[in-house]
C-alpha cells in the first residue's frame, strides 16, 4: 500500500485519524511533529523558543520527505504547506485534507498549551486558516469535511474512498 498523508489545521484531527486508519490498514502511524522531536531531541515549543519557525520548518521539511513511502499513515504539522516546496512533493502523493470549520478548531484547542503559534498572541489564526486553505487544496488528492464526525466515521471515509478511487 502507498503511504497516506492527512494534512489539515491545527486541530482538525489528523493524529487520532491516522491511528484509527493504520487499524484498519494494517499499516504503521508516523508523525512528522514526533519524528521532529525525536531526531532534534527537542519539543516543537523549545524548537520555535530558540531557534524560531523557519528552523522548524526546514527540520519539518527533512522528516516530510524521509517518511515511509509504503505501509504508512503519516500524520503530518498544520504548516506543512507552507513551503511550496512540501506542497510540490505532497501532490505527488496519496494526500487527504481533513477540513474542519474555524468554530470546531476553537473548540477542540481552546486549552491548548503546546502549539507554538496557537499560543502566539500576535498571530491572527482565523487569518492563517484562510490563507492555508488553497494550499491544502493544491497539496491534496481528497478533501475530507470532519465537522460533527468522529475518528472513526472519518478513518471509514477515507477506507472508502481510496478504494473507489483505486
Ligand atoms: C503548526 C502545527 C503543529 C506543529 C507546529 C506548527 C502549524 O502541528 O507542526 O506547532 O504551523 O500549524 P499540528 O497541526 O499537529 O498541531
Amino acid at each position: 500500500m502507498e503511504s497516506i498523508y492527512l494534512i489539515g489545521f491545527m486541530g482538525s484531527g489528523k493524529t487520532t485519524v491516522a491511528h484509527e486508519l493504520a487499524k484498519r490498514c494494517g499499516a504503521a502511524v508516523q508523525d512528522t511533529d514526533r519524528m521532529v522531536e525525536t531526531n532534534y531531541e527537542l519539543s516543537i515549543k523549545e524548537i520555535f523558543a530558540a531557534f524560531g519557525e523557519d528552523t522548524f520548518r526546514a527540520y519539518e521539511h527533512q522528516m516530510l520527505i524521509n517518511t515511509n513511502p509504503a505501509n504508512t499513515i503519516v500524520s503530518t504539522g498544520g504548516g506543512i504547506i507552507e513551503s511550496q516546496q512540501n506542497i510540490n512533493w505532497l501532490s505527488t502523493h496519496q494526500v487527504i485534507y481533513l477540513k474542519t470549520s474555524w468554530a470546531e478548531i476553537v473548540r477542540r484547542l481552546q486549552h491548548d498549551k503546546n502549539r507554538p503559534i496557537w499560543n502566539d498572541q500576535t498571530r491572527d489564526k482565523l487569518a492563517l486558516l484562510n490563507a492555508r486553505e488553497e494550499k491544502y487544496l493544491q497539496a491534496s488528492k481528497y478533501v475530507i469535511q470532519t465537522d460533527e464526525k468522529n475518528p472513526k466515521e472519518i478513518a471509514n471515509e477515507i477506507v472508502r474512498l481510496i478504494r473507489i478511487n483505486k
